[in-house]
């Protein structure tokens, strides 16, 4: 039976998914201003560390995508909004010229966020105006290329609450982002799912976006193995600390036991030593550590060292997507990103596409871990079962926990 869609005219199926593109950007654009609308300008120009950036600079460097990758190479005569902008905001895009140094975007008071705000202002209007205008012919390739942006926006409104709770995280007065924030429970359920040895297939293989780091989909040997079905939770990681987790170096993989010393870790990031109690900065400030909630900001040699005292290991990024498939995993989404112990490297048979845009993902491909999942700041609509979030090692700013694999059975089936 026909769709809607497919029973309208031609030349009114273009104009209603002109429409829904630009009812899809203009929501993606809303949402990155309400996630700043908490923040003074003040707030917006802070970076707290070389790996967060400021609120501002998201703001327009998101902004920039659009300009440069959608308005410039589409749009006839297009004039940029201010030719300094793509020296301030190109990210890391080698192929789109020179770049500011990431570690100093704190250090930029102009433009200021009002300025940016009608940057911001100025792309929306040449988007939307070259969505409804494009001709039929060059639509396609121009949806492609809003598509991406729309989803990088995505990603980066993600950072945006990452990069200001490290931000307030620095301030004694420990000032909240949300005052009526509050963590999001996993639904707890006991136990582990078994997963039997069989060949599975992963990857993005359906209908819909993906990032090219998701494919192509290809088969898989799994199992036997155990994935527990709960996230570990902070009541779990209190009992690791006081069992002397991070005084044990036995635990510790060796970077994972340097990244200890040298930055003196004792418990996840954000917690805080309050006169014998721990106590986690959160973004509705400073709350007492509830031991039933999923535990968070741990980096990836935190998350093995744990998994180690346990007698466990942390879970292939392939056995995570089969078990999540299969709807074997409580909090899997919207909770918080779970480290693998995958190494982030190409798929079989990946090449990044032609271009600035093939920097996206791909050159990426090294000395970093796959996260599963998603996370309580992550967009709606942004999560997929296939979706390989990456980091370093001894990253934790992002709401990155874990949940455990088991293969104790693996070796007594010989
Ligand atoms: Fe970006």
């Amino acid at each position: 039976m026909p769709t809607a869609a497919l029973r309208e005219a031609p030349s009114d199926l273009a104009k209603s998914e002109r429409a829904r593109w630009i009812e899809a950007f203009r929501k993606v654009r809303r949402e990155t201003e309400r996630r700043a609308a908490p923040l003074s300008p003040e707030d917006q120009a802070i970076q707290s560390m070389p790996d967060a950036s400021p609120i501002k600079w998201h703001r327009a460097h998101t902004t920039w995508f659009f300009e440069t990758f959608l308005l410039a190479p589409n749009v006839p005569g297009y004039t940029v909004y201010d030719e300094r902008f793509a020296f301030l905001f190109n990210s890391y895009y080698v192929a789109a010229g020179p770049r500011h140094a990431r570690p100093k975007r704190g250090l930029i008071t102009r433009p200021d966020a009002g300025e940016v705000g009608e940057y911001r202002a100025h792309v929306d209007t040449a988007v939307e105006r070259l969505i409804g205008e494009a001709s039929t012919d060059a639509l396609p390739d121009i949806l492609r290329i809003l598509e991406i942006g729309v989803n990088h926006e995505e990603q980066h409104q993600e950072l945006m609450l990452t990069d200001i709770l490290h931000a307030f995280a620095q301030n004694p007065t420990q000032p909240a982002y949300d005052a009526n924030w509050r963590p999001p429970r996993a639904t707890a359920q006991a136990g582990y799912a078994e997963l039997p040895e069989g060949i599975h297939t992963i990857g993005h293989e359906a209908e819909g976006y993906c990032f090219d780091n998701e494919g192509p989909s290809h088969r898989v040997l799994v199992g036997p193995v155990k994935i527990a079905r709960a996230l570990v939770t902070n009541g779990d990681w209190l009992a690791f600390m006081n069992d002397g987790g991070y005084a044990n170096p036995m635990l510790w993989l060796s970077d994972g036991w340097a990244a200890v010393q040298n930055e003196g870790w004792q418990a996840p990031g954000h917690w805080q030593d309050c006169d014998g109690e721990w106590k986690q900065f959160t973004l509705g400030g400073l709350k007492p550590i509830d031991p039933a909630a999923p535990v968070t900001h741990v980096s990836y040699y935190e998350a093995d060292a744990f998994a180690h005292w346990t007698g466990k290991h942390l879970p292939t990024e392939a056995e995570w997507e089969v078990a999540a498939r299969a709807g074997h995993l409580s909090g899997a989404f919207g909770v918080v990103w779970q480290w693998t112990r995958s190494s982030y490297s190409p798929y079989p048979g990946f090449t990044a596409c032609d271009g600035a845009l093939g920097e996206y993902n791909g050159k990426f491909m090294i000395n970093q871990m796959v996260l599963r999942g998603s996370s309580l700041a992550t967009p709606d609509g942004h999560s997929r079962v296939t979706y390989r979030n990456f980091f370093y090692p001894g990253a934790r700013w992002q709401f990155s926990g874990l949940r455990l694999a088991d293969y104790a059975e693996r070796f007594s089936l010989t």
